[in-house]
C-alpha cells in the first residue's frame, strides 16, 4: 500500500468541491467511452433487473450511463454540488446526498454494488466501506470496486524520488501563480513547497499544506479487502483508458512533464503516448492508474429469501 498526500491550504472535505467545480458533467462522461475496464465489466456482469448503487457517484457518469441502458441505479454521494448538479442534468435519475457508510436502504436491497475510485480516500481504510456494500447485497450480489493501485512503476518510483519530483513541479506552479500578486510571497511559498516532508512537519507547516488524498493498493490487498468483507473475487483487472491513445492516467498522475499543458481528464503528450502504447503491449499492469475487483458477496440465503 502507498499513502498519497495532496498540496493544499484547504481541508479534505474540500478536495471534492475543488474537483467537481473544476469539471463538467459532460466532460466526465467522454471517460465512459475510452474507460473499458469498468464499462465492460458492468455491462457483463450487472443484471437489468436487479437494483444497483453506485456509492461515490461524484458526477454520476455511471449513473448516467447505466441509466441511458436501461438499468435500475442509484447514485449516492455526500457532496451536494455534485448531487445538485446531476439533478439539474437529468431529473430522472435516482440519485441522493448520503454517506456510503451508512446507506439509508435495509439489508439485502440491490443487486450490484459499484465502487470507482472511493474506498481508498478513508484513511482508516475500506473496511467500513466494503462492510456496508456486503450489508446492502443480496445473497451472490456483485460488487465492482476499483481502487488506485500500486502498478509496477509505482512499485520501483517511490517516496522519496517521487516526492522530490513533485515538490518541484508544485514549486514551480506556486511561483508561476503567486508571481503577480507578490513575489516575496510567492518565493517563500515555493522555496518552502521544495523542504522534504519531515522537515515541512518540523516546520509545523505540515497541515497547512499536506492533507491525507488517498491510499494506492496493490491488487492482492483490493482482493483481501473483499475476501474479508465477505467476498468470493470472480475476476480482477488492470483499469486505465485503455480505448484512447491520448489518454493515460496512470502516468498522467505520476509524471507531470508527460501531461498535454492545458485541460484536465487525463491527456497525455507525444511522449506519453509512446511510453504507454510501449508499456501497455508488454503488459497493462505496468502503468495502470487502479486495479479493479469483481466480488460475489458469499452471504446465505435465509429461508424468507
Ligand atoms: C474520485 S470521486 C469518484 C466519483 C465516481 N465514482 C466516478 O468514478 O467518477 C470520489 C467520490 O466519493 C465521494 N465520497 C467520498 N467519501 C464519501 C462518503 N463517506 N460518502 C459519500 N460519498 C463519498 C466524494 O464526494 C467523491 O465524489
Amino acid at each position: 500500500m502507498q499513502r498519497e498526500f495532496y498540496f493544499d491550504n484547504k481541508p479534505q472535505c474540500d478536495m471534492w468541491d475543488n474537483m467537481w467545480t473544476a469539471r463538467t458533467i459532460e466532460q466526465e462522461l467522454e471517460a465512459c467511452d475510452i474507460e473499458s475496464p469498468p464499462r465492460d465489466l458492468f455491462l457483463g456482469y450487472l443484471s437489468k433487473d436487479e437494483r444497483i448503487v453506485e456509492a461515490g457517484c461524484g458526477f454520476g457518469k455511471w449513473v448516467i450511463y447505466l441509466h441511458r441502458l436501461g438499468y435500475n441505479i442509484l447514485g449516492i454521494d455526500n457532496n451536494e454540488f455534485a448531487i445538485t448538479k446531476l439533478k439539474e442534468f437529468d431529473d430522472t435519475l435516482q440519485v441522493e446526498a448520503g454517506d456510503i457508510l451508512d446507506i439509508p436502504y435495509p439489508d439485502n436491497s440491490f443487486g450490484g454494488y459499484i465502487s470507482m475510485g472511493v474506498v481508498e480516500h478513508f484513511e482508516e481504510g475500506p473496511h467500513a466501506a466494503l462492510k456496508e456494500a456486503y450489508r446492502l447485497l443480496k445473497p451472490g450480489g456483485l460488487a465492482i470496486v476499483s481502487v488506485p493501485t500500486v502498478n509496477m512503476i509505482r512499485m520501483i518510483y517511490r517516496r522519496p524520488i517521487r516526492n522530490a519530483v513533485k515538490s518541484l513541479f508544485g514549486s514551480l506552479s506556486i511561483l508561476v501563480s503567486g508571481w503577480s500578486k507578490s513575489k516575496s510571497g510567492a518565493l517563500y511559498d515555493a522555496a518552502e513547497r521544495l523542504l522534504p516532508e519531515r522537515l515541512r512537519l518540523l516546520s509545523g507547516k505540515e497541515n497547512r499544506y499536506y492533507h491525507f488524498a488517498e491510499y494506492r493498493y496493490t491488487r492482492t490487498e483490493l482482493e483481501n479487502f473483499l475476501i474479508q468483507a465477505g467476498f468470493e473475487i470472480v475476476e480482477t483487472r488492470p483499469h486505465d483508458f485503455y480505448d484512447s491513445k491520448n489518454h493515460a492516467v496512470g502516468l498522467w498522475v505520476d509524471f507531470p512533464f508527460l501531461r498535454v499543458i492545458r485541460g484536465t481528464n487525463f491527456r497525455v503528450n507525444i511522449l506519453g503516448r509512446l511510453i504507454s502504447q510501449v508499456l501497455d503491449s508488454i503488459s497493462p499492469w505496468i502503468a495502470c492508474s487502479s486495479v479493479i475487483c469483481v466480488g460475489r458477496s458469499l452471504k446465505k440465503s435465509t429461508p424468507a429469501e
